[in-house]
């Protein structure tokens, strides 16, 4: 039986793992933390494992989120393992103190059709992050003859594969500069690429050029899926001076058909960059529309993400999305479009790194692989 297969971000939902905050860590000072951290936070934080009742009012949402899932929608959950985040990593290449968290799958594991790929990462404190689904990964392995496993080339993560003189003041006019030249805080020495920074679009992979994503991460993908018909397009959000994931930039809401355009909400304060929109879009039957406004944009300290965590909603169908309880513009928006919202608490989960889709990963979606490009 065919277990992994999902080929774009809407498709009837059928299983999917959902993150866990156990064990969860502040990371320490790294070149790849950095770089995702506010000005303020920047040389006030303290690594270590998350504060006792940080991750228990996170365990309640999740568990809230997990229930709505499994009984709401019938949709088939798997967890990951726990492992304990506070110990140490040494390799030949780098030391650190402890690691992260396993509450985002979707920025590990990248599943394309029937592949699932444990992505190379770029933050030392997610290096061996995908163990904690290795025990899901091997099951599902046994079971599904046509699953394929890959583990892309891993990263030393050396010093050699970071800027390591990036501009950290997000605010500063040189980080701004840096930013609208492409040049990020991981250099092109190695490939690497985070699962979060592609958008699947059925045969097409819009993938974001960001911190955690190079160019070479983005042409490893594109020759390892090249055979099977797959077309890989880079894209750029100018706007963003924390390139991190495409999943609070670019979100696609409603497919094409023959009748109308698909549509595909974008930040508007991360618009596309023109030349890439030009190059991707024009002349394709999607449109592209510009999202509402959050709800507040205060978010919890030491967050690696910003308020346009707003935008970060998990399709179940193409007619039913899950989203942050708050966030009413959101909301009427996606119920202008025909989208019903089941609404679900989540704002203690964002300082674990993310949102909906953030920590949750396809395992299977109903329906085949398409283009949705002419
Ligand atoms: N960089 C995004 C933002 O701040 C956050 C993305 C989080 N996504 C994820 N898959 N962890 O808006």
């Amino acid at each position: 039986m065919d277990i992994v297969s999902s080929y774009n971000e809407w498709d009837h939902l059928e299983e999917i793992i959902l993150g866990i905050p156990d064990y969860a860590c502040i990371p320490q000072d790294e070149p790849a933390y950095r770089s995702k951290l506010d000005a303020a936070d920047l040389n006030t934080f303290t690594a270590g494992l998350r504060k006792d009742e940080t991750i228990q009012k996170a365990r309640v949402q999740f568990d809230n989120l997990a229930r709505i899932l499994e009984y709401q929608c019938n949709v088939k959950l798997l967890r990951p393992e726990k492992i304990d985040y506070s110990k140490s990593i040494k390799t030949p290449f780098f030391e650190i103190e402890n690691q992260n968290c396993a509450a985002c799958p979707r920025d590990t594991l990248l599943v394309i059709g029937n592949e699932i790929i444990e992505t190379p990462m770029s933050n030392r404190a997610r290096y061996f992050e995908s163990m904690a689904y290795r025990k899901i990964l091997n099951d599902i392995w046994e079971k599904d003859k046509n699953m394929l496993w890959t583990n892309a080339p891993k990263p030393t993560m050396a010093d050699s594969m970071y800027n390591l003189d990036f501009p950290w003041d997000d605010k500063s006019k040189e980080r701004k500069d840096w930013i609208e030249s492409y040049k990020y805080v991981t250099n092109e020495t190695e490939p690497v690429f985070d699962a979060a920074d592609v958008l699947r679009l059925g045969k097409d992979l819009v993938v974001q050029n960001s911190f955690t994503t190079n160019r070479k991460g983005i042409e490893w993908l594109r020759r390892h899926t090249k055979s099977r018909g797959y077309r890989v397009h880079e894209i750029h959000f100018p706007g963003d001076l924390s390139p991190v994931h495409i999943d609070c930039s670019l979100i696609p809401l409603v497919p094409p058909t023959n009748e109308r355009k698909g549509i595909l909400m974008n930040c508007p304060e991360r618009p596309i960059a023109p030349a890439d929109k030009e190059r991707i879009f024009s002349g394709s039957n999607w449109e592209i529309q510009s999202a509402p406004m959050p709800f507040t944009t205060k978010i919890p300290e030491l967050c690696q993400s910003s308020y346009w965590l707003c935008m970060n909603l998990l399709l179940v169908s193409p007619d039913r999305a899950i989203v942050e309880e708050t966030e009413i513009p959101t909301i009427n928006y996606l119920e202008s479009l025909g989208i019903k919202c089941l609404r679900v608490p989540f704002r203690d989960v964002y300082g674990f790194g993310g949102g909906i889709h953030c920590v949750t990963s396809d395992i299977r979606r109903r329906g085949d692989r398409k283009s949705y490009f002419p």
